[in-house]
């Protein structure tokens, strides 16, 4: 079955190129990144695994680790970590599943048999310290995926968390925020300092909260 936003993140054990992994005790109390590709030696994934690398210390700031599947074997995917050092410039720092039998991908519905009967397709999970799933995203496997926006959805994700707030289209890091539409204009005076404006009685928008 497809797994939705608020439900828990199915554990599994795993090979991956750092060893078995057991994935709650891996990813312990911080964010993960999920994601899976159709296949090693192939041009998109190479980028995409390239840049996610380059991404680490950008991973770390926001308490989140990546990790990658696909349904290659981890000697495959050890000899491809050296391609996409060579050709993207940042060796692979975080572990890539070898989902041989597909349990995985059959686990968090990686495999959609419309598109491919075996391989995986592009899916983003991201999972927060508990455990829940808080976004999902699936790409077709000829378009790269845009890791920026993935950080940008956990931004927003710890932001809105934590304050009563909302994040508008194409928000950025340090922008202006929406008001949760739940609160009065009174708890709003009380909880923005800097104070509010007000579009419409529904679209209220304020600095974002630090
Ligand atoms: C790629 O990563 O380039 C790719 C993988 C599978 C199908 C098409 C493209």
């Amino acid at each position: 079955m497809a797994i939705r936003l608020g439900d828990e993140a199915p554990n599994f054990t795993a090979p991956t190129t750092e060893g078995e992994i057991s994935f709650h005790e891996w990813k312990k109390d911080s964010w993960a990144v999920f994601f899976s590709h159709p296949k090693d030696f192939t041009p998109v994934c190479t980028t995409e695994l390239g840049f996610t690398a380059k991404l680490k210390e950008e991973f770390a700031k926001r308490n989140a680790k990546a990790i990658a599947l696909s349904v290659d074997s981890v000697e495959d995917h050890k000899a491809w970590s050296g391609d996409i050092e060579e050709t993207q410039g940042c060796a692979v720092n975080f572990p890539i599943i070898a989902d041989t039998d597909r349990s995985v991908a059959s686990l968090y519905d990686m495999i959609h048999p419309n598109a491919d009967n075996t391989l995986t397709v592009r899916s983003v999970f991201i999972i927060d310290p508990v455990n829940k799933v808080r976004l999902t995203l699936t790409y077709p496997a000829s378009t790269g995926r845009n890791f920026n926006e993935i950080l940008r959805v956990i931004d927003s994700l710890q932001l809105t968390d934590g304050h009563k707030v909302a994040t508008p289209v194409n928000w950025n890091q340090g922008e202006d925020v929406i008001v949760s539409p739940g609160l009065s204009d009174d708890q709003a005076t009380e909880l923005f300092p800097t104070g509010f404006t007000t579009v419409k009685p529904y679209l209220r928008t304020t600095k974002q909260p630090s």
